[in-house]
């Protein structure tokens, strides 16, 4: 491999100009090595988000960042693979029914997902609220359970994208997370090394989300279905609304509870239309459509069935109580109305106060901990109602986590209507 020297690297991208293919191999595999250092990684970073990367750019950045571990192959699984990719949300419980409804209608899903940082829930952190479930499985033991179950919701081996992992901690340290190019290459560098032959992404769009804007999303997701196409994995890009919390719950044993509903053919529509939703693009993704419907897997109880070997194979005890908090504390509606804002940012950084979530990599998260909604917007409420309540096992983290709440409510004379299609567009 070439050598370069790192801060003739860094000059380049400050001052504007185009990193070479050949200068990116060597930087990602230099770093990751330990042979540039963190604040020079740091410079780099915050060059690309000030001037952006172009199309070859982004596409080498990521193809680096892939050879920098091993690609994982379930080509030995017996059936076709898809996955699914949220950027985060609050309330973004979608992963648990998901990959069992997509396993009950055949097409294995090997789900690779991460802990909740910020107001962002994690889908480890939700299972980890389940006695017993582990999180870490080792590369044979996933291919056995998706040869056997067809589902599997874990952590990233080891080796998979290994840059990522060290260059995510960083950017998480040095304000440069929001740049699309390393949000596209973070997230396609870890989907294309697991070895999925399908992906279907879900853009959030909104106050919860990375993406606070549709122009930026749209950008994101044209980004990743690029990528992705140029790997060879047929990916599709929703972009769907995180202006309020999806459900009724942010909050991990509480993601699992409304989770269950869900599988059982119950659970909140938003829940229910975007598990369907996703269900179908994945099931099309991987070439199996239209042989049986997401919808009949969630009344006749075999997505449930999937949800229960899954969580056996990987130790946890699906009958097992979960987690409940030890003290409750309600907000209530200030007028009557019509509720046509519950500000998910809000709501999210409430349940992470709460303590659903952690501040740093290492914090313990509270199973039980996190924010009940009692009414969704387009909802009519009367002054006094109670609109949500907190859960914590510590009373003592009420007061921060009502403050977060502030104006986090908007109530309408009643007849008005909030705007908010759940998905909001399609790329791919
Ligand atoms: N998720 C990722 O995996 N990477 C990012 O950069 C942002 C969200």
């Amino acid at each position: 491999m070439t050598e370069f020297d790192a801060v003739d690297v860094i000059r380049t991208k400050r001052d504007g100009g185009s990193l070479s293919g050949d200068q990116i191999d060597w930087v990602i595999d230099a770093y990751t090595r330990g042979a540039v250092a963190d604040e020079q990684m740091s410079a780099l970073l915050m060059a690309i988000l000030l001037r952006g990367m172009n199309v070859d750019e982004i596409a080498r950045w990521t193809q680096a960042m892939i050879a920098s571990g091993e690609r994982l192959d379930f080509a030995g699984v017996g059936r076709p693979t898809a996955d699914k990719h949220s950027t985060g949300g609050v309330g973004d419980k979608i992963t648990l029914p998901l990959a069992s409804v997509v396993a009950a209608c055949g097409v294995a899903v090997p789900q690779l997902s991460g802990r909740g940082l910020g107001h962002t829930g994690g889908t480890l952190d939700k299972l980890e609220s389940i006695p017993g479930w582990r999180a870490s499985l080792a590369y044979d033991e996933i291919v056995n359970q998706l040869r056997d179950v067809g589902a599997v919701i874990c952590a990233p081996t080891d080796t998979l994208a290994p840059a990522d992992r060290k260059l995510y901690a960083l950017r998480d340290v040095t304000g440069t997370v929001e740049s699309i190019p390393l949000i596209a290459s973070s997230i396609m560098s870890k989907k294309i090394a697991e070895g999925t032959q399908a992906l279907v992404l879900d853009v959030k769009v909104g106050s919860g989300a990375f993406m606070k804007n549709v122009d930026d999303a749209r950008e994101l997701a044209a980004t990743m279905v690029e990528l992705g196409a140029a790997a060879g994995v047929r990916t599709v890009a929703l972009l769907t609304n995180m202006a309020s919390p999806l459900g009724r719950t942010a909050g991990n044993a509480l993601e699992v509870r409304e989770s269950l509903e869900v599988l059982a053919g119950g659970g909140p529509s938003d829940v229910v239309e975007l598990t369907v939703t996703l269900a179908r693009e994945m099931l099309a993704a991987a070439g199996v459509e239209g042989d049986i419907d997401p919808t009949d897997v969630l009344k006749d109880g075999t997505a449930m069935d999937v949800w229960r070997r899954m969580i056996r194979s990987q130790g946890g005890d699906p009958d097992a109580p979960l987690p409940r908090a030890r003290e409750t504390h309600d907000i209530l509606a200030p007028t009557e109305g019509v509720l046509v804002e519950l500000d998910a940012y809000q709501v999210g950084v409430a349940a992470w106060r709460l303590g659903a979530g952690r501040s740093r990599k290492e914090d313990p998260v509270s199973a039980a901990a996190g924010v009940e909604l009692h009414a969704k917007p387009g909802a009519h409420v009367r002054a006094g109602q109670p609109v949500l309540t907190l859960h914590a096992d510590d009373p003592g983290r009420f007061p921060r986590a009502v403050e977060a709440l502030k104006g986090a409510i908007t109530i309408a004379p009643a007849g008005a209507r909030p705007d908010q299609p759940l998905v909001i567009d399609r790329l791919g």
